[in-house]
């Protein structure tokens, strides 16, 4: 009989009080507001080690979340995303106490130059002894664009061809500017690194130009693992392209299988191979000793919600719980005084209110959601490797530390006993060889080996 599926599996965090479950930093017990305390990081990093993790997957924004009523206000008021700090310099804090855990950086192809963002990643990878990917985003807020001297955001697939262009500039530094065997640090003939070992990268193109060479040695996975999340279809090209592992989400798996299908449609287009692009997805596991303690807890995260974090977190432009159902968007819009968006479009003008806000919480609702012991989680987990062709999970927390504890204590042995979850770390593997069963560095079949010297 073949090996069960192994489980991917990461924690996904935010170097903020609130990510993605809106408003549960209030209850009781829950630390993150201490999200500005290095201990946090620290004792984190290391019970996600002690649970067998693959990752702490950081996600990261450059702006606030200012769209929904034209006002930063609800997302400060309920600490969404703001305040927050930076997710690269938490790595090393982490990086100090554990040994084998991985660091997911979300970081936009949109706004930084590629060089220092290049030189910074190869940094950690560097220093990190090869535990470093990067989940590539485009960046979707308009208030990101303004903090970086624009006046609006650059259209969706404009980004996107920006993205691809960062991408072949990052390569060119990690793969190419620096021979393996340049640094010799031979004290004897006085030579740190070889000069013709180093090269400049020399790229002129219609968004960069970065004469090089890379500052930083070649690294243990030169380029760091690639993540990209995505669910459009500029994006899905890019992540059939360029992608390791695709992390995606949606309210039921038509959506799932479909970006599933179509980022291994396009990897193999660019002639790499189908199994090349892994999937995580957004699981939300709710889990205790016994039915009541879950109970307590599915009770508790219900009762903290924030419920107009989704509005906030998904843009819409209006104040759209503070009107009645059956009101339609445009008369809603038109009674707060917003003709400019009327005139604009782009709203879905004639459906209701009410019609809006379920759509909203059909799209926040997670498809990969389970409530039960331990064993009921495991079984759903198994369901979600074998039937819906995942390879794993991004575990999305309500409470901090107890979502990630109760996985770590509860759920991983059970894993374990299925053979779902390593019993141990391989020391010294790379995060890209224990994510993908290949070496340390990317395949030759990857758009990033042309870069390699001697190609
Ligand atoms: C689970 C998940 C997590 C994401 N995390 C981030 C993030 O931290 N920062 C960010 O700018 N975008 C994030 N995104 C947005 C994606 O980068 C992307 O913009 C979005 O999925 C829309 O897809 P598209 O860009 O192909 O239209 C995330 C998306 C998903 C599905």
């Amino acid at each position: 009989m073949s090996e069960p599926k192994q489980l991917l599996l990461n924690l996904f965090e935010m170097g903020a009080p609130g990510h993605i479950t809106h408003g549960m930093w209030r209850q009781e017990g829950n630390q993150r507001q201490r999200y500005a305390d290095l201990s946090y990081w620290t004792e984190l990093a290391q019970l996600l080690e002690h649970g067998g993790f693959d990752a702490v997957f950081l996600a990261d924004v450059l702006g606030g979340y200012d769209v929904h009523t034209g006002s930063l206000a609800p997302a400060l008021r309920m600490g969404l995303q703001i305040p927050q700090v930076d997710p690269s310099v938490l790595v090393p804090a982490m990086a100090v106490v554990t040994d084998h855990l991985g660091f997911g950086l979300t970081a936009s192809t949109t706004y930084e130059p590629p060089f220092s963002f290049a030189r910074r990643i190869s940094s950690l990878d560097l220093l990190t002894r090869g535990r470093v990917a990067w989940n590539v985003v485009t960046s979707y807020l308009p208030g990101a664009a303004r903090n970086f001297g624009l006046a609006d955001q650059i259209d969706h697939d404009t980004r996107y061809a920006i993205a691809e262009e960062f991408l072949q500039v990052t390569y060119a530094l990690w793969e190419g500017s620096w021979d393996d065997d340049a640094v010799l640090a031979d004290a004897e003939a006085g030579v740190y690194t070889r000069p013709d070992g180093v090269r400049p990268i020399d790229h002129v193109g219609q968004h960069f130009r970065v004469a090089g060479p890379h500052l930083v040695e070649p690294t243990p996975q030169r380029t760091p693992l690639l993540y990209q999340a995505t669910a459009s279809s500029a994006g899905i090209a890019l992540a059939g392209r360029h992608a390791e592992v695709v992390f995606t989400g949606g309210p039921n798996p038509g959506v799932v299988r479909r970006t599933a299908e179509g980022a291994r449609a396009a990897a193999e287009r660019e002639g790499r191979r189908r199994e090349d692009v892994r999937f995580v997805v957004q699981a939300a596991i709710i889990t205790g000793r016994n039915d009541d303690q879950v109970a307590e807890k599915l009770a508790r995260y219900r009762a903290t919600t924030d419920p107009q974090g989704k509005f906030v977190h998904m843009s819409v432009p209006f104040d759209a719980p503070s009107h009645p159902v059956d009101r339609t968007v445009r008369e809603a819009l038109l009674a707060e005084g917003r003709d400019d968006l009327v005139a604009a479009g782009g709203l879905p003008m004639d459906i209701t209110v009410g019609q809006l806000a379920t759509g909203i919480d059909e799209a926040w609702q997670q498809h990969f959601f389970v409530a039960g012991t331990p064993d009921v989680v495991a079984d759903e987990v198994e369901r979600w490797l074998d039937e819906e062709g995942i390879d794993g999970i991004n575990l999305r927390q309500y409470h901090s530390t107890e979502t990630a504890r109760d996985f770590v204590e509860l759920v991983a042995p059970e894993l374990r006993r299925r053979g779902r979850l390593r019993e141990e770390y391989e020391p010294g593997q790379t995060l890209r060889e224990r994510t993908t069963g290949g070496g340390p560095r990317l395949p030759d079949t990857h758009p990033a080996a042309r870069y390699r010297s001697g190609r």
